[in-house]
């Protein structure tokens, strides 16, 4: 997969369920991240092809380099899967989630449950290559299962081994959830223990601590989740920062003007269902609403909105209200 080099690592979208859909994917790719991954997608539900599985699976042509994630704990389902997902939407790469903290997944051996069975690991991704047929397979890690654990240069090196492409690692185990900080000596050590192009993941939240975890780690990428999903503006800073101009401001009108636009294009992509997409957007925008003025008042009239004719008389308010 060919990706602009230009002396600064590339910028990543983190996969996060019921978030990074193709509205909100090509938004941040129209503020500058370079590589998008759908959320993660079961094998099974591949293979059944339910109905809401083709919804994560949507994409739009202007999303390239686009990933599919996937989540199983079967090598055999896991490679179908790869195979399915390719005839049917082919995307520009597979990847392979073995992150995921959620006990649903993990009581199932998905997800970080495969940290801690290396072999099991292995014939995963394995499979998964050899079923890609040269379409690049990706990974996605967590340090470890637990601190007394964490084995994530031991994982890297057997992904690497059996033909994994790129791998991003969040700095964090399993049983830490989302809680502690991640750790980035850690990532350092995978930089370090493979040649392959390692993805730095976990609390890069402004552009100042991504040129400092990337001096630090000499990772190949960034990746970034929660800090996105609040301030997706982020990856025009960081880009800013790295070509050493400074970063313009985002206004409260602009951000207004941004939220409006991703409902009307929620909508859009709810083929018009206005109800059902205003309300599939207020995780959302509870999201948006992060370091706000006035941030409590805007959460309660935003957790009743149900047009964009509302949200828009919202937006118009708060901007007059935090006028002077
Ligand atoms: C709401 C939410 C959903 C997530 N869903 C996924 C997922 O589907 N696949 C995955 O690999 N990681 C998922 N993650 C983890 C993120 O990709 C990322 O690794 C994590 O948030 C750490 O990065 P950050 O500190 O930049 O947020 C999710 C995280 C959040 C907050």
């Amino acid at each position: 997969m060919d990706l602009p080099i230009g002396g600064r690592p590339h910028l990543f979208l983190a996969p996060m369920a019921g978030v990074t859909n193709t509205v909100f994917r090509r938004l941040c790719k129209d503020l500058g991240a370079d590589v998008l991954t759908t959320e993660f997608v079961s094998a099974e539900g591949i293979l059944h092809r339910n109905e809401r599985t083709s919804r994560y699976l949507e994409f739009q042509p202007d999303e390239r380099p686009l990933g599919v994630q996937l989540f199983g704990a079967d090598p055999d389902r896991l490679a179908e899967a790869a195979k399915a997902v390719i005839d049917w939407v082919a995307p520009d790469f597979i990847d392979l989630n073995f992150g995921c903290p959620v006990n649903k997944v993990v009581s199932r051996n998905g997800g970080s449950a495969l940290l801690k069975d290396c072999p099991l690991l292995a014939s995963v991704a394995r499979s998964v290559v050899a079923a890609a047929a040269g379409l690049p397979v990706t990974a996605k890690i967590r340090i470890g299962w637990d601190s007394r654990s964490v084995n994530a240069t031991e994982t890297a090196r057997i992904l690497e081994g059996e033909g994994i492409s790129r791998l991003a690692v969040h700095g964090r185990t399993k049983e830490q959830g989302y809680s502690g900080e991640a750790d980035w000596d850690v990532i350092t050590d995978v930089v370090q223990a493979v040649q392959i192009p390692v993805i730095g993941n976990g609390d890069i939240d402004s552009a100042a601590v991504a040129l400092a975890r990337w001096s630090q780690s000499g990772v190949d990428g960034i990746m970034i989740g929660r800090a996105a999903m609040n301030h997706p503006w982020i990856f025009r800073e960081i880009r800013a920062a790295f070509a050493d101009q400074g970063s313009d401001i985002v206004t409260l009108a602009d951000k207004w003007a941004f939220i409006e636009g991703h409902c009307a294009k929620e909508i859009e992509w709810w083929k018009g269902q206005e109800a059902q997409a205003m309300k599939s957007m207020r995780a959302r925008l509870m999201a948006y609403t992060r370091g706000l003025p006035g941030g409590a008042r805007l959460r309660e009239r935003l957790q009743r909105v149900e047009t964009l004719d509302g949200l828009r008389q919202i937006g118009s308010d708060h901007i007059a209200e935090n006028a002077a």
